[in-house]
């Protein structure tokens, strides 16, 4: 399968599994399984805006830093810049904070509610260039499917 046909396939298998009726973190940890299952990436996760700093949500894969200011990393970056940051190689991203060295590029795409972002999904890939125009597109539509849940 492409990487369109496996996001094509996935989305509407998510949007099943979305229950509005209980808290966006048991969706959120529903989101990472799936994602992370269907692709094989090395880390899928969440960040969550708490008293404005990222702290670590659910998530899939090895152990990860638990804290992330306004600004710093790859995901500090994608709050801050309030945009999807795709990282082809993470050793040419300045201020890249590396929770595991086999992680190689990565994509955070914030997760908005009324124009705040309240989120970000994290994915890292143990491969180079892993991610794109395509995964950006369909991580987008993905993360805004937490859109309407009430923290
Ligand atoms: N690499 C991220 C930190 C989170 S871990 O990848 C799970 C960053 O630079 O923001």
């Amino acid at each position: 399968m492409t990487k369109t046909e496996k996001y094509t396939s996935l989305i509407p298998q998510i949007q099943a599994v979305m229950d509005p009726k209980v808290d966006i973190i048991a969706n959120m940890a529903n989101m990472a399984t799936m994602l992370h299952e269907t692709f094989g990436f090395w880390w899928t996760g969440f960040y969550r805006v708490i008293n404005n700093e990222l702290v670590l949500g659910p998530f899939q894969g090895p152990l990860a830093c638990t804290r992330i200011a306004f600004g710093r990393g790859v995901c500090g970056t994608s709050w801050k810049e309030r945009r999807t940051v795709v990282v082809p190689d993470v050793e040419q991203f300045p201020g890249h904070i590396a929770c595991s060295s086999a992680s190689r590029s990565e994509i955070v795409v914030p997760v908005f509610q009324n124009e705040e972002i309240v989120a970000v999904l994290d994915i890292d890939s143990a491969e180079l260039n892993t991610f794109d125009e395509i995964d950006a597109r369909y991580l987008q539509e993905i993360a805004s499917l937490l859109s309407d849940f009430e923290e």
